[in-house]
């Protein structure tokens, strides 16, 4: 194994400089997470002189879009959602080669012509193109796409060799276990797994690779990180926004597949995984595996360990909303959950015993994505039965957004004559520490599939086991219907059943800032 194979977190962003010469389709390139992630993520990799030196663009839609236009609505929506400020000048050198093919996604044709495309860019560079393609497109098609790839011989094209093709799929990957099985055969029909690039893009966020740097590379905390000292975990990946635009694909979806079944279930098995052998993909996603595996079946029905619930009309940022069922493209009789929370158990010898709570939600009181590890009080203590000594348990909050960073609750002795204790909290921001203009999580796993570490991308089995643990749940609540959702007033926290499912333990949510 080489070096940047073992360490490819270290490796970082120099790995570029091995990069092949690359042309990056993008099928969906019309679409709403092209306009405001993708090009966006690929302008700044531009300003850091991060692509390849030759480097291709070739958008793929339906919408029939002329080169010239495609390369303005690029720079447009450059201007308008890069964290960078745009300079015409940066994005000329990608914008010359970039390109636009318009067709059908099962039509066999559109693939020649792209392939016609792929010669004129080969041409330009004198060279043979390795060729990433993004599916960015609506799951409904996700599978035409691979299939077609794989008909037209765009697939196996340079296989085993350095300009292999890649795929990078978006999600969502499947809607259940079956349908997340069948992708996966589509996917190992027509490409290698070493080819296939299932994207979470939380994964691509600076926190969460920080999160194995501080859990493996600070030896303070592994002997607590266990069913003797941790009480509880909670994960929360709330969000203030409503769906907005986006009614007709969320309400196919719905918080849990949106959010918990992938991003949610990423964090907890960086949370609570054991140390991999080594930084090297397959290491790191052995372990992820067996967490993910080691995850017990909810329990469903009433008083079991999920609760879901849609937000009603509300004061959210300030502003009155409106509730989901108002939203544009939600049907009046949508049962589709805009919140859901969770309850997990984890069957193993490290964590036996210790509730895992996670939930997310739209149009919840604030954004925040944050892992809380909360560690036990002590059973005897100097300080316990005396009123005057307000002793928390200690925590570690690790911040994923905004306002990311880590703090640790500890008690201290209040400065003074009276013997008072309140709790304090140490705290690092990255922001005052390392500066605040990071890159975007799809710069880095652009990035990384373009240099082809797979390091942060899902594999089958993961995304598998995932899904095996939400299967039956979403089966029940298709059966009930409407029964069993409650609601949530937008700007609020949630609903009285997520509070319920922590308080039978004794638990309580810690809402963001408290
Ligand atoms: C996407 C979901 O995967 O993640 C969206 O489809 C959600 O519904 C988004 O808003 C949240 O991502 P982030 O990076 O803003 O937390």
């Amino acid at each position: 194994m080489s070096d940047t194979d073992r360490h490819p977190f270290l490796a970082g962003l120099s790995k570029h400089r091995g990069a092949q010469p690359t042309c990056l389709i993008i099928f969906g390139a019309s679409g709403d997470l092209a306009s405001r992630k993708l090009l966006p993520a690929l302008y700044n990799l531009a300003v850091d002189s991060l692509l390849p030196s030759d480097f291709y663009l070739i958008g793929f839609g339906r919408k029939p879009i002329p080169d010239a236009d495609f390369q303005t609505s690029s720079a447009t929506d450059i201007s308008k959602f890069s964290r960078r400020e745009y300079r015409a000048d940066i994005w000329k050198r990608v914008s010359d080669q970039t390109f636009y093919q318009a067709g059908g996604y099962d039509e066999p044709a559109a693939y020649e012509s792209l392939k016609q495309k792929i010669a004129v860019a080969e041409k330009s560079a004198g060279r043979p193109l390795q060729l990433v393609f993004y599916v960015s497109t609506p799951p409904t098609v996700f599978e035409s796409i691979l299939e077609n790839l794989g008909k037209s011989g765009l697939a196996a094209r340079g296989q085993g060799t350095a300009i292999e093709s890649k795929v990078i799929i978006e999600k969502p990957f499947g809607r259940d276990l079956d349908s997340a099985v069948q992708l996966n055969k589509v996917a190992a029909s027509n490409f290698l797994e070493p080819q296939i690039y299932r994207i979470d893009h939380y994964l691509g966020k600076e926190t969460v690779q920080d999160l194995l740097v501080q859990r493996f590379a600070n030896p303070i905390f592994e002997p607590l990180w266990n069913n003797k000292h941790v009480d509880h975990v909670q994960l929360t990946v709330s969000e203030e926004l409503g769906v907005g635009s986006r009614g007709g694909y969320y309400d196919h979806s719905g918080a849990t597949r949106d959010m918990l079944q992938n991003h949610t279930m990423q964090l907890l098995a960086l949370t609570a995984m054991d140390q991999p052998a080594s930084l090297s993909a397959e290491h790191i996603r052995n372990e992820k595996v067996k967490l993910l595996k080691s995850v017990q079946p909810l329990r469903l029905g009433p008083n079991g360990d999920a609760v879901r619930a849609q937000y009603t009309a509300g004061l959210s940022g300030g502003e009155n909303v409106i509730g989901y069922h108002q939203e544009k493209d939600i049907p009046n009789h949508s049962s589709t959950e805009t919140f859901c929370a969770l309850r997990l158990t984890i069957d193993n010898a490290r964590w036996a015993g210790v509730p895992f709570y996670m939930r997310s939600g739209k149009r919840l009181a604030r954004r925040v994505s944050e892992i809380a590890v909360q560690f036990k009080q002590p059973v005897t203590g100097l300080f316990a039965g005396d009123s005057r000594y307000d002793i928390a348990p200690n925590r570690l909050v690790i911040q994923i957004q905004p306002d990311e960073g880590v703090t640790l609750v500890m008690n201290s002795k209040v400065p003074g004559l009276e013997p008072r204790t309140q709790p304090v909290r140490l705290s690092f921001r990255y922001a005052t520490t390392f500066g605040s203009n990071t890159p975007e999580a799809y710069e880095r796993l652009i990035l990384d599939a373009i240099v082809g570490d797979r390091t942060l991308f899902i594999r089958g089995d993961e995304t598998e086991a995932s899904w095996r643990l939400f299967t039956p749940l979403l089966k029940s609540w298709e059966q009930l219907g409407k029964s069993g959702v409650e609601t949530y007033a937008a700007g609020s926290w949630g609903p009285a059943g997520a509070d319920d499912l922590l308080s039978a333990q004794g638990h309580s949510w810690r809402n963001a800032g408290r």
